[in-house]
């Protein structure tokens, strides 16, 4: 059993992920200040003597006492959607902050207390990629100034800050670059595809898709996704190295909107509307050798079971 610190636990992916450590033994500080995530993603862990919570906001550093053998370092918003109340355009400084800054306070703390660390960073350090699919090797076609550069500059930032510390401090660090993910707890009001799609099929509402449906989207189910994080910390052979944790499998936009409308058993009609959103890449797609060769992981929950245990959750909230 180890002492665990999750930043960012009381979100999506941090919730469960925190669950995922408390069923496998270990104690579970959750720090989060509530930008994006929510108390109810954490309520059913209050009584686990397991578990404790601070609200705190990591742009600040942690208290000196506390104590970890492993930090996770997950706080950040992650939505991209501009009308999402949640998403990094709407908070566009505590997106830079929290990433750069943030980021460094728990690197330091990590350094301080030699805990093991994880950056949870993103595909979106890919860009709107030249390359498919993307392996951890390629670079990137990021602008530094275009709409998504506060979320996408301030984790490739954070990655170099990670990178320093592991060759100039030699802290026992890693980063996991994450694709899309979905599942049970991710906001309704998320904003994602497949969050505005089950929002619409549920309340009969038209499902919007933007240009022609044909881009294409890889998803991975949360329960995978936290697999990948967790064998990425504890597995022996991860000190700097940078892995993908995503779905290689790849659906068009078209094809998520009919199978969510199948499931929920909706009679919203598809509609087809406007212009992609600036800087929407066409298609993003995980190369996940690397994780297979490394962790020996790659999803297992199909499509249709993980829309189904979203659109269960989806239906929970309403
Ligand atoms: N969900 C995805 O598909 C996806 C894809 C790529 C990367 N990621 C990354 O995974 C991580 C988790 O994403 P998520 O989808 O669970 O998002 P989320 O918004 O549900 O969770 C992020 C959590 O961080 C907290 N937080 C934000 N700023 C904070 C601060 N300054 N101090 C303390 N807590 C703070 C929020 O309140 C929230 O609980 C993020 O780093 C995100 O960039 C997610």
């Amino acid at each position: 059993m180890a002492k665990v610190i999750v930043t960012g636990g009381a979100g999506f992916i941090g919730s469960h992920l925190c669950d995922k450590l408390l069923s496998s033994g270990h104690e579970v500080l959750c720090i989060d200040n509530f930008l994006t995530g929510s108390e109810e993603n954490i309520a059913h862990l209050q009584d686990d003597t397991r578990f404790q919570f601070i609200n705190h906001d990591v742009i600040t550093p942690l208290p000196d006492q506390l104590q970890a053998e492993y930090l996770f370092h997950l706080a950040s918003p992650a939505s991209p959607n501009h009308h999402s109340k949640i998403s990094y355009h709407q908070l566009p400084m505590e997106t830079m902050l929290v990433n750069t800054a943030g980021t460094l306070n728990m690197l330091q703390f990590a350094s301080k207390h030699n805990a093991k660390f994880l950056f949870t960073s993103t595909s979106e350090v890919y860009g709107d990629p030249l390359e498919h699919p993307q392996k951890e090797s390629y670079r990137g076609n990021v602008s530094t100034t275009g709409p998504r550069s506060v979320y996408d500059e301030a984790k490739r930032f954070g990655e170099t800050l990670v990178a320093y510390f592991w060759r100039n401090k030699g802290l026992d660090a890693r980063i996991v670059r994450i694709f899309n993910t979905y599942g049970p707890r991710m906001s309704t009001a998320d904003m994602r595809m497949i969050s505005i799609f089950i929002n619409q099929a549920l309340s009969y509402q038209p499902i919007t898709i933007f240009g022609d449906g044909k881009q294409t989207r890889s998803l991975c189910e949360v329960s995978d996704t936290v697999e990948g994080i967790m064998r990425m910390m504890f597995h022996d052979n991860t000190k700097r190295e940078i892995v993908n944790i995503g779905s290689s499998n790849e659906h068009t936009v078209l094809e998520y909107a009919e199978m969510v409308k199948r499931l929920t058993g909706s009679t919203s009609e598809i509609q087809f509307a406007e212009q992609l959103p600036q800087d929407d890449p066409l298609k993003r797609r995980a190369d996940i050798s690397k994780a297979k060769a490394l962790l020996d992981w790659s999803p297992v929950v199909s499509l249709e079971e993980g829309l189904q245990k979203m659109i269960g959750y989806y239906k929970s909230q309403k």
